[in-house]
């Protein structure tokens, strides 16, 4: 028997051992989520002969995902560097760049993060003569990322008044002024890989292919 599941309750080791189609894991904090989505990884390389760099795992926070990183070296050894563990956000600017051709933008783009973005859109402003007062920096960015995240570019947006029309330019400005920069802020790593993999078909293949395995952890907060 495969020595990993030693360290389960039977719930969790019904968990890692599920064959075929998609399981949904719900349960409660610290009853042994993270552990599980660890194990099943193990448990696939080591007794079902899947090749690492088939399986994705993705979490939600930094420490989830360092905390698989760290337990699956010790399950499966020197096969744990080609999996793809890590957050959403870490896997999508992995992605971005590894597809980068693909995507359309270059491989060498910077991250900003939520400073840097409104730092950024205090420059949109200066340049559009706008008050910084009425159009607040840290608003206009959750109002972008909230756009982002709907996958609605500034042309997409729903304007329903003169308020929502000026966002609109703004946000235009915005995405002008972050391609001259060759920055992509955290929204767009994951609106950009969607927005890519919903309309380039190639991609969409080659990621299936390629990942053979997709397990999420914390759901529940997405
Ligand atoms: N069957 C088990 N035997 C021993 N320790 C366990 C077992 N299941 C979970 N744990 C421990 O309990 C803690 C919480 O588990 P974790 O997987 O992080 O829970 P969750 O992701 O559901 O919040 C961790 O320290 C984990 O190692
Ligand atoms: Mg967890």
């Amino acid at each position: 028997m495969d020595p990993g599941l030693a360290g389960l309750n039977p719930p969790q080791r019904e968990a890692v051992l599920h064959d075929g189609g998609p399981l949904v894991v719900f349960a409660g904090a610290g009853s042994g989520k993270t552990r599980v989505i660890t194990y099943r990884v193990a448990h696939l390389v080591t007794e079902r002969g899947v090749a690492p760099w088939n399986i994705l795992a993705v979490t939600f926070t930094n420490k989830a995902a360092q905390e698989m990183r760290d337990r699956l070296a010790k399950l499966v050894g020197g096969r744990a560097r080609d999996l793809w563990v890590g957050t959403f956000h870490a896997t999508c600017a992995r992605l971005l760049r590894r597809f980068a051709d693909q995507v359309g933008v270059r491989k060498d783009f910077t991250i900003y993060d939520d400073q840097d973005s409104r730092a950024m859109v205090k420059r949109v402003l200066k340049d559009m003569e706008l008050d910084e007062k009425r159009y607040a920096a840290k608003l206009l960015v959750n109002r972008i990322g909230r756009e982002k995240q709907e996958v609605r570019g500034p042309g997409d947006m729903i304007v329903g008044n003169v308020f929502d029309e000026q966002i609109q330019r703004i946000y235009a400005q915005y995405e002008e002024r972050m391609a001259k920069a060759n920055a992509l802020d955290f929204s767009d790593l994951i609106y950009r890989l969607v927005l890519a993999v919903e309309s380039e078909e190639a991609l969409r293949v080659e990621l299936g292919r390629r990942f053979k395995h997709l397990l999420v952890d914390e759901f529940q907060d997405t």
